[in-house]
């Protein structure tokens, strides 16, 4: 352990670290968001901006041409997302395809968003889209883009338009990617557009990339959709440590390249008073103070500091004799993870990884790159940081700006002559990490008919039956979407075609029909090959809106075969539980003495109860498979009301209370 100005520079022997909870799927919430990112310049493809102009004479001199010609292959790539099993995937949208000139809005490239976003939707992934990653348009680089404060409006404009085509469906909103990097690149070390070295328009840039994010911010959310939003700054934080820890002058360096780069930003978030790197005095932004409803963290490294550092990047940085190199030579540093995590959640606003990733061509390091960064959020998580997610950089191997095609960065490698994309082991882990985590399937028993609700559902479906202004089983699924939940399985009994015109965006559905009525434990028998090995079972006229996590979590933690939802507190009864364990279950003789439970809904099943139990033909899920467990079902306790629509009168409680709870 190395202890430095900026706290202590911890270093962990990662063999003795016990990775098994990441691996078994016990060291994350299961609502936790689940990512992978990318940009817009870096994967499309034929962009015309201010880096197309640079590529020249970058570092590399690479031009990013084709790129992964993601633009022509949007649909390849969605299944590539998809793979990986995450739940939310970040992009950022080309102001330069948007806009190409002043006030020329090209709808087909808007279209294109759009269209991506709905695309996502329907493969239950959430969009996350960050409105400034880097690149300007020709014409917006040419009026001095940031140089300027009169040239913010237009960026502005460029967002609201943005905001207003695509807020109905994407909740997630970055305002600007890494506007330290993007400053100290462009202005600083001139290996960024437009390639300067000048402090006083380092100052300058930085003030109104700050004033830009404050404005885009309060724009967004004074516009419909903006309250349901979360909008937030994506900031870089870079871990600076003294070289030699006695030495003053390395630690005088460390302090000073720290207040620079990281907590300048952080205190203008913080404050609303923001003193850019090397400015004498702060400046009041107004609207910048509680700019962010959450803060975007994206880490790679630290860096070792001494007075002589090389502005140059070409230059190897110092690392530790122990430590390993990446292929951007910087070292693999995941502790520092936990250190950027720390700094930023002084903010006290959730906190969103919406970047981490390693270079690394041959894959020899970036599984252990995860698997520390992994652990180091899931630890941060457990010591109660408010860590939400966690987005992958990147996807697949792409244009990486000054460096061009050289630093790999991807879960699929690219094969940039053929565009062929391979998953790496890397991105298997990955993908295998996220599974085992997010939210199990949703299967709902959807098939019930409506026998007690006269005439117009004698064949319908109840989940159908409208109520509070739609079907009974939006309701449902609202609430499903809202616990972080992306896949739904529906059964559908045996008039599969009522549900024929039923969608819903944001959920990957896929629906099951029975040849005749089967009954509910059938259904699930009849659906075996649809069912994923952990599923959340729902019955399709019950409403009931619990908190998912604590009863996934028991689930996984208990490795139990069944956990149900019992509450205590119903009128009727229907079994007797201890300990955490069912011991009786009568459907039938509701209320004997003994009993002190009622079975609510909700459920957690592991899908080998229904291979080991079920059996062709007509039965009852509950009446077998209940009886058949007995003690090893556990027993979940919330009480949480459940409504269902069993009777008239019952379906007309639920209206009242969707149409009270909607007001
Ligand atoms: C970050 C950028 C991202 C990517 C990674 C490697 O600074 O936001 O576009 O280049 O670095």
């Amino acid at each position: 352990m190395v202890c430095g100005a900026m706290g202590v520079e911890e270093h962990r022997d990662w063999g003795n670290v016990d990775y098994a909870p990441l691996l078994n799927g016990q060291a994350f919430p299961p609502d936790f968001m689940w990512g992978v990112a990318t940009a817009s310049h870096q994967i499309e493809g034929g962009n015309t901006n201010n880096w197309s102009r640079f590529e020249p004479s970058s570092k590399s001199g690479q031009h990013s041409g084709d790129a992964c010609d993601h633009w022509n292959r949007r649909t390849e790539d969605m299944e590539l997302i998809q793979n990986l099993k995450v739940t939310h995937y970040r992009f950022s949208l080309e102001w330069s395809r948007i806009e190409p000139e002043m006030g020329v809005w090209n709808e087909d490239a808007i279209a294109w968003y759009s269209g991506l976003v709905d695309d996502l939707l329907q493969r239950g992934i959430q969009p996350m889209v960050t409105l400034h990653h880097f690149t300007n348009p020709l014409w917006w680089e040419d009026l001095g883009a940031f140089e300027k404060e009169a040239n913010i409006v237009y960026w502005i404009r460029f967002s609201t338009k943005m905001f207003e085509v695509l807020s109905d469906r994407v909740t997630w909103w970055c305002t600007i990617n890494e506007p330290a990097v993007y400053a100290s690149m462009g202005y600083v070390l001139g290996e960024f557009p437009p390639g300067e070295r000048s402090f006083r328009k380092t100052r300058n840039v930085s003030l109104n990339l700050m004033r830009a994010h404050a404005r885009c911010y309060r724009m967004l959310k004074s516009m419909e959709n903006g309250q349901k939003a979360n909008i937030g700054l994506v900031k870089n934080i870079n871990i600076f440590d003294p070289y030699r820890r006695w030495n003053p002058l390395h630690r005088i360096q460390a302090n000073l390249l720290d207040g620079m780069f990281n907590r300048c930003w952080l205190k203008g978030l913080k404050n609303g008073r923001f003193k850019p790197p090397s400015a004498f005095r702060s400046v009041a932004i107004e609207g910048l103070k509680s700019s962010s409803d959450f803060i975007g963290l994206n880490y790679y490294t630290h860096l070792l500091t001494t007075p002589f550092m090389p502005t140059k990047v070409e230059i190897d940085p110092l690392i530790r004799p122990w430590e390993e190199r990446t292929d951007f030579r910087y070292a693999m540093y995941a502790e520092g993870l936990k250190r950027a995590i720390e700094m930023v959640a002084n903010l006290n606003i959730p906190i969103i990884v919406t970047e981490n990733g390693v270079a690394d061509d041959d894959d020899d390091m970036r599984p252990e790159h995860v698997r520390r960064h992994l652990q180091i959020t899931s630890e941060a998580i457990a010591k109660g940081y408010d860590v939400r997610g966690f987005y992958h950089w990147t996807l697949m191997d792409n244009f990486e700006w000054a460096e061009g095609y050289d630093q790999r960065f991807g879960l699929y490698h690219v094969d940039f002559d053929t565009q062929k994309r391979t998953l790496r082991e890397s991105g298997a882990l990955y993908a295998s990490i996220a599974q085992h985590h997010r939210m199990p399937q949703v299967v709902v028993l959807a098939g019930g008919l409506g026998s007690r609700l006269g005439e117009k559902t004698k064949d319908m479906p109840k989940p159908l039956v409208e109520v509070g202004g739609k079907p009974m089983l939006a309701h449902i699924l609202d609430w499903v979407n809202g616990q972080g939940c992306n896949r739904v399985l529906i059964l559908t009994g045996h008039h599969g075609e009522k549900f024929d015109d039923f969608s819903y965006p944001g959920l990957e559905l896929s629906f099951v029909q029975e040849p005749h009525q089967l009954g509910t434990g059938g259904a699930l028998w009849n659906a075996r090959d649809e069912l994923e090995d952990e599923f959340i079972l729902l019955w399709g006229d019950d409403y009931h809106p619990i908190d998912y996590n604590p009863l996934v979590e028991l689930h996984r933690k208990t490795s139990s075969l069944l956990t149900m939802t019992v509450t205590p507190d119903h009128e009727e009864k229907n079994l007797q539980f201890e300990q955490g364990r069912l011991v009786a279950y009568n459907k039938e003789e509701i209320d004997i003495g003994r009993f002190n439970g009622y079975e609510a809904g909700t459920s957690v099943v592991r899908k080998s109860v229904v291979l080991d139990h079920g059996k062709e033909g007509t039965w009852s899920w509950e009446n077998t498979i209940y009886p058949a467990l007995s003690t090893e079902i556990h027993v979940h306790v919330d009480s949480t009301q459940f409504w269902d629509i069993g009777t008239p009168e019952r379906l007309e409680r639920l209206e009242k209370f969707f149409n009270e709870s909607s007001r």
